[in-house]
């Protein structure tokens, strides 16, 4: 793609001096992209005091690698990340610690490899056929604008709850949606939640225990219906996986409330994420029809059917190349934020005990020294011919030990996603009106923009 070609999605105003305290707070919980300055952009750190203590954010990749690998043990989540998640995940993998956490880690790891990827990717294909099978009826039959947040919100809901439950989720996930629908609403942090520590009960965690007591017994009765299924020989879905896991260490198999944690994590941290980035990969390519020809060639000559989809990922370096281009501009896990246990240095940066450091992926993937044309749209810069990005300089899964579990498999279903429905439909905006990231839990546009699909004439095989 040649410079003068490069598309630039619009963004939410950066603040040109740094916020006010509650300035700052405000935009945590209204848009995280906006609580930033400008300044943030251009340099490592920046730093700024709050009431509760301090805060830091730390974009040179020597210091990132220094608190996510190197010192990694002197960090933990903060307690507004514990109040918000742990209705929705109870004590999985992402909120364990400990030994808890190495254990659970070592357990589950092997069923994630990507030599389990053949059996993911079949459930990933089948649904999405099935999506591009009512997308094209919907088209065909009146040429509807269509809103592609809801039909990608779907479809990575459905691609996570039949990885997990393969034979359950034609019967549970109406219920499943309905619950994850209502949770957004307690996932958005009060102002209380992010002063007061984990153990101080607020109103909204009134609300989220009643909430974690009803979605668990959903799992529960789920994995209920699961287990008086005869079982079979071979592994259907992930829920077979970790039911037989065991820690390679200790031999130690998920007790059946850790196994239904570990359930509730994935279908959580798997499927939302997914959404946005399918979302925005679309839009990018709605601005960009080139990209989307390209990606329609490419999937064309491939047999992207469910027993050889893993095979093709392989083989679609271009449409990978839009994925990846897409986790820089719209990182759905927009900051990964920590609390230092103990004192801390790293070269010129001090951190002292109790505060509070963010990584952000939105400001680190955006910065002037770490990135040509950094707000453009350019997917060459992940084809396998260009240079490599700096290390540390691209973090959409984070990085060392508690790097994304599932990273494999999201990029192999945004990959075959993206290929099956480009290959599918020509996708354009029925308007014009720019579609702004907003932050709060993960990057979601700012409204759900309607879309025209046309059909390209072959569709997916
Ligand atoms: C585009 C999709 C995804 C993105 C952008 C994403 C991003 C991330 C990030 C940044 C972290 C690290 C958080 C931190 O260090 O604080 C993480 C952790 C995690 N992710 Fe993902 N993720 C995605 C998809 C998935 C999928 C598909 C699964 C499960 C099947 C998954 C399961 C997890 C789990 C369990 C953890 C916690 C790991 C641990 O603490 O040991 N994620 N993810």
């Amino acid at each position: 793609m040649s410079a003068h070609a490069l598309f630039v999605p619009p963004r939410p105003a950066t603040p040109a001096q740094p916020l006010s305290f509650f300035g700052f707070l405000r935009a945590i919980r209204a848009n995280a992209l906006s609580m930033w300055p400008e300044a943030a952009y251009q340099q490592d750190v920046v730093r700024r005091s709050l009431l509760s203590g301090t805060n830091v954010l730390i974009s040179a990749p020597a210091a990132i690698r220094h608190v996510l690998v190197d010192n990694a043990d002197n960090y933990r989540r903060t307690h507004a990340s514990i109040r918000i998640l742990r209705p929705i995940t109870g004590d999985g993998l992402l909120l364990s610690t400990g030994e808890a956490w190495r254990h659970q880690r070592r357990t589950i790891a092997p069923a994630l490899a990507p030599r389990m990827l053949p059996l993911l990717t079949r459930h990933i294909v089948t649904a999405t056929e099935e999506t591009v099978a009512r997308l094209s009826a919907l088209i065909a039959l009146a040429n509807q604008p269509i809103d592609l947040l809801a039909t990608m919100q779907t479809l990575a809901l459905d691609i996570a709850g039949r990885s997990m439950f393969s034979l359950e989720t034609r019967q549970y996930g109406a219920a499943m949606r309905a619950m994850l629908t209502e949770y957004a609403h307690y996932a958005r942090p009060t102002l209380l939640d992010m002063l007061l520590p984990a153990s101080i009960v607020t109103p909204r965690d009134l609300g989220r225990r009643r909430f974690q007591r009803r979605w668990m017994a959903l799992i529960d009765s789920i994995m209920r219906a699961r287990m008086a299924a005869p079982a079979t020989g071979t592994p259907r879905d992930l829920f077979d996986l970790l039911r037989a896991a065991r820690d390679p260490d200790t031999g130690a198999a998920f007790s059946r409330d850790e196994l239904r944690d570990q359930v509730a994590t994935m279908i959580l941290a798997g499927h939302e994420t997914t959404a946005v980035a399918l979302f925005w990969a679309m839009t990018l390519l709605a601005a960009a029809p080139d990209a989307q020809a390209r990606i329609a060639a490419e999937a064309a000559t491939l047999d992207l059917s469910a027993e050889h989809a893993t095979e093709a990922v392989e083989h679609l370096p271009f449409t990978r190349a839009v994925v990846s281009e897409t986790l820089r501009l719209y990182p759905p896990a927009f900051v990964i934020v920590r609390q230092a246990i103990a004192a801390d240095r790293y070269g010129e940066i001090d951190i002292p005990r109790g505060a509070v450091v963010m990584i952000a992926p939105w400001v680190l993937h955006r910065h002037h020294r770490l990135w040509r044309d950094p707000d453009a749209f350019d997917p060459t810069r992940f084809l396998p011919d260009a240079p490599p990005p700096p290390r540390f300089a691209y973090l959409p899964f984070g990085a060392g030990p508690r790097v994304c579990v599932g990273a494999q498999f999201a990029l192999a279903e945004a990959t075959l996603v993206l290929a099956a429905l480009t290959c599918s439909f020509h996708i354009a905006r029925v308007d014009t009106t720019p579609v702004l990231p907003v932050a709060v839990v993960t990057t979601q546009p700012d409204h759900a923009p309607m879309f025209r699909l046309r059909a390209r004439g072959a569709l997916v095989r």
